[in-house]
Formats: C-alpha cells, sequence, structure tokens
C-alpha cells in the first residue's frame, strides 16, 4: 500500500480495514492492482499505471486457490469459500472456462472480495489475461460494484514472450520454444491486417506456427469478437487473436488485439 511514500504492508483484514478507513478518509483517488505474488515488469506496469491516476496504491498479493482447479487440493482452504463463491457471468464460459473449469469463478469470488474490502476507485488488470479483464468488467457492471476496471497492455520480452510469472518454470529450450506464442499471434495479425477476412485461414496458420516450434498441446487458438469472445468465421470487426499452449509442463496464454 503506497501513497508515493514508503510502502506500507498490512497481512490482515483488519489491519486492511483499518488502513483503508483511513485511506478514504483522506480523499484522493485510489487504485487496486490485485496480484497473486511473483512479481515482474507486467505487474509493475499497473502499478505505473495506477500511479499516474491515483494518489494511493493498493497492491494485493493473494495466491488465490479458487481459481486452480481441484488438483491444487482445495480441501486445504477454508470451507467459506464454498459458501462465498460467485458465479461468474456467461462470458466466462467459454475458452480459458472450458479448459479451466471453475477458474473464473474462483477469480470472480476473489476479485469481488478484495473490491469489497478495498473500495478503491480504479483498478488494473493485464491484458495478458484478456478474458479475465472481461469477465471483471462483466462482474462489475453486473452488480453495479462501483469500481472502474482498466486494461493495461502486456509487456513482452525483448523477443516477444508475454511477462508471465509461470514463465519461470520454463527450461532454456522451453523457452526458446515459449516465444512461438507471440510469433504466431503477430504472424495472425498481419494477415488480417493485410487483408486476410477468413479467420479459419488465420487461426490454421497460427496453429502450424506452434507446430513448426514443436508445440503440439495447444488448448486453443482463437480468432474472436472483441467484446464478446465469440469466434468469427469472417473477421469484419474488431478482433483478438487468443492462444493457450502447454510449452513443456507450463501452460502459457497470450493474445493480441486486431483493428
Ligand atoms: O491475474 C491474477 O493475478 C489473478 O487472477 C487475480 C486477478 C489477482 C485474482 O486472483
Amino acid at each position: 500500500m503506497t501513497s508515493h511514500r514508503e510502502p506500507e504492508v498490512v497481512t490482515s483484514i483488519v489491519e486492511l480495514k483499518a488502513a483503508m478507513h483511513e485511506l478514504r478518509a483522506r480523499g484522493g483517488r485510489i487504485g487496486l492492482v490485485p496480484t497473486m505474488g511473483a512479481l515482474h515488469d507486467g505487474h509493475m506496469s499497473l502499478v505505473r499505471a495506477c500511479r499516474l491516476e491515483c494518489e494511493v496504491t493498493v497492491a494485493t498479493i493473494f495466491v488465490n486457490p479458487t481459481q486452480f482447479g481441484p488438483h491444487e487440493d482445495l480441501a486445504r482452504y477454508p470451507r467459506t469459500w464454498d459458501d462465498d463463491l460467485v458465479d461468474p457471468p456467461a462470458i466466462a464460459r467459454r475458452l480459458e472456462g472450458e479448459f479451466r473449469p471453475g477458474h473464473f469463478r474462483g477469480v470472480a469470488t476473489v476479485v469481488l472480495k478484495l473490491f469489497h474490502l478495498i473500495p478503491a476507485h480504479v483498478a488494473y488488470f493485464g491484458q495478458k489475461d484478456y478474458q479475465q479483464c472481461l469477465v471483471v468488467r462483466h462482474m462489475v457492471a453486473d452488480l453495479n460494484v462501483p469500481m472502474e476496471i482498466r486494461m493495461c497492455p502486456i509487456v513482452r520480452e525483448a523477443d516477444g514472450l508475454a511477462m508471465s510469472s509461470r514463465n519461470r518454470y520454463l527450461t532454456e529450450t522451453e523457452r526458446q520454444q515459449a516465444v512461438a506464442l507471440s510469433q504466431s499471434l503477430f504472424a495472425g495479425r498481419d494477415m488480417i491486417e493485410r487483408g486476410e477476412c477468413d479467420a479459419g485461414h488465420v487461426r490454421d496458420h497460427m496453429r502450424t506456427r506452434l507446430t513448426q516450434a514443436g508445440i503440439d498441446r495447444v488448448d486453443y487458438v482463437a480468432v474472436a469478437e472483441q467484446e464478446t469472445l465469440e469466434e468469427v468465421e469472417r473477421i469484419t470487426s474488431p478482433a483478438v487473436l487468443l492462444i493457450a499452449a502447454h510449452v513443456g509442463q507450463t501452460r502459457l496464454i497470450d493474445n493480441c488485439l486486431v483493428g
């Protein structure tokens, strides 16, 4: 928690509530940057965006068990989570929702809890989790949560790999392979910018780029409408290209807006 002074760290909900009470009383705009830790420059770009617009930045670090899936051993976590879970909006059903059942339920639950605990004016999310941003936007609209949601651009390594806490799991060889995700997205974007309207051709080309790099476990390669995430057949309006693929044991996601 920082107001352009030394950061203050709080570790309990009681402390957090007291700190938020004091910050709200002081006035000024408060921004929230929710994270799961393992911070990298992608997270810091959200903090920088927040500091440009807000007097106070509240960053949270919480490794949220409910968005990881059953193999993450949910039994160890407090039972109240099950009662508290929030049904995510319909946009959560496709893509990540299909491959990670329960994931957005976990995200929506914890984000809504954070929004209640930290009544900021604006919250910052990274475009790398594009669908997550849309889910959160729909959730605040559906539930009338008085919070602005900002989506900040993806921060990439020099070779194009999107920054992610999970990149640290990659071996050296996998790290080299992983760059194929962004290369595939950029190749798809270039095709569309050169006038290709057939989404099937774009998807096929993107998949081929992944296969050529030795990435054969691909959850999805999608060419979708930017607001609804519905797959398109003809590209006639702004689109988003999205990939989820496994590089070794690590599942990576990336995306790119077009038009
Ligand atoms: O994007 C993340 O790091 C997490 O999904 C979030 C928003 C902090 C919720 O746990």
